[in-house]
C-alpha cells in the first residue's frame, strides 16, 4: 500500500503551510519521498512528467538558494520541483502527479504548499535541468508547520478563503439540476474528495456532471473570465489534475473500478457553459 492511512484521512489533513520551522527532513523521509518520485512519471492521461525533492539542512541552506517565493513562504526545508512536456493534457497530469506528491509528504508528517504564481521559474528551472520542451507549472514547498500561523498566512489563507469550499450542489450535477448525494451512491466519497481539494486563488474550479449511465462522471473547467491573462500556466488545468488525482485515490480506496477517458459528451444545457476535459467510467 502506498500510503499508511487512509486517503480520506490524509486528504482532510492536508492545508497549505507557508510557514516552517527550521527543521530539516530526516533522511528516512527524504527518501521515501525521492523514491516515490523517481516512480511518479506518467499521468492518467499518458503525460510524462519528472520530478526531484531538493532540500536544505538546518546549518546548510545552500541547496535552497536562488530559489524565489517572493516572500510568500517562510524558512522553506525543501522544494518538490516538477517538469512536464507542453502537451494537450500535461498539465492535468502534472496536477495529478504532485498532488500524489503532496499526499505522500502529508502522510509522512510534513507540511506543503503548491506554489503556482509566486515562484520565479529561473532558479527552479536549474535545479531540474529544463529541457526546451518541458514546463514547471507549479512547484511545492515542503517542511514542518509552525505551530501558530504567521501574520502572512492568516491574510492569505483569509483573502482566499481558503478554509471555506463551495457547497455539493454548486459543484455536482445531473440533468442541469444538483446531484442528490445519494444518486452518487459508492461515488459520494470521491466527490467529497473532489470538493475538498486544493486550487489555484482556491477557486475551485471543477464541475462534475454525472452522465444518466451509471458511475460515470464528465469533469469539466468552469472559466474565471480573463484569468489566463494574469498566469504564468493554466493552472485551472493543474486544478483539473488535483481533482482527479483525489477522486481515483479515493474510488481506489472504496474499491471502485474505473478509468479515465477523453469523449466529450456535448451534453448541452449547463455543460455549455463549461469547458469538458475528461470522463470517469467506472466498473472498467
Ligand atoms: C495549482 C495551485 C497553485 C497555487 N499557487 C499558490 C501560490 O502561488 N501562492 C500561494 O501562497 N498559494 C498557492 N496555492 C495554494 C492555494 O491558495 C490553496 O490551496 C487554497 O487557498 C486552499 O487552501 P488549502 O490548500 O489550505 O486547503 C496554489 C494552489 C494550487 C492548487
Amino acid at each position: 500500500m502506498l500510503f499508511n492511512r487512509a486517503i480520506t484521512d490524509i486528504i482532510r489533513q492536508r492545508k497549505s503551510i507557508r510557514s516552517y520551522l527550521g527543521t530539516s527532513i530526516e533522511k528516512e523521509k527524504n527518501e521515501a519521498l525521492t523514491h516515490f518520485l523517481s516512480a511518479n512519471t506518467t499521468g492518467p492521461l499518458g503525460s510524462q512528467a519528472r520530478f526531484t525533492f531538493i532540500t536544505a539542512s538546518r546549518e546548510d541552506r545552500g541547496a535552497l538558494k536562488g530559489l524565489i517565493t517572493y516572500g510568500m513562504i517562510k524558512n522553506p526545508m525543501g522544494f518538490i520541483i516538477g517538469a512536464v512536456g507542453n502537451t494537450p493534457y500535461g498539465l492535468e497530469d502534472f496536477g495529478y502527479l504532485m498532488e500524489k506528491a503532496i499526499l505522500m509528504a502529508t502522510d509522512l508528517g510534513l507540511g506543503t504548499c503548491w506554489l503556482g504564481g509566486t515562484f520565479n521559474s529561473s532558479g527552479f528551472a536549474r535545479k531540474i535541468a529544463l529541457q526546451n520542451n518541458e514546463i514547471i507549472p507549479a512547484v511545492t514547498s515542503v517542511g514542518y508547520a509552525v505551530t501558530k500561523l504567521s501574520p502572512m498566512d492568516s491574510l492569505v489563507r483569509s483573502s482566499a478563503g481558503a478554509n471555506k469550499r463551495k457547497l455539493w450542489s454548486a459543484l455536482f450535477f445531473k440533468n442541469d439540476k444538483p446531484l442528490p448525494t445519494e444518486e452518487a451512491g459508492a461515488y459520494a466519497i470521491p466527490l467529497e474528495m473532489v470538493r475538498l481539494a486544493p486550487s489555484a486563488n482556491n477557486f475551485q474550479p471543477w464541475r462534475i456532471i454525472k452522465d444518466s449511465k451509471d458511475d460515470t462522471y464528465h469533469f469539466y473547467i468552469k472559466r474565471v473570465p480573463g484569468l489566463k491573462f494574469f498566469m504564468k500556466s493554466d493552472l485551472q488545468r493543474v486544478d483539473l489534475g488535483i481533482a482527479m488525482c483525489h477522486f481515483a485515490l479515493a474510488a481506489d480506496e472504496e474499491g471502485l473500478k474505473g478509468s479515465w477517458h477523453i469523449h466529450d459528451p456535448r451534453l448541452g444545457g449547463i455543460a455549455d457553459k463549461l469547458d469538458y476535459r475528461v470522463t470517469w467510467v467506472g466498473g472498467k
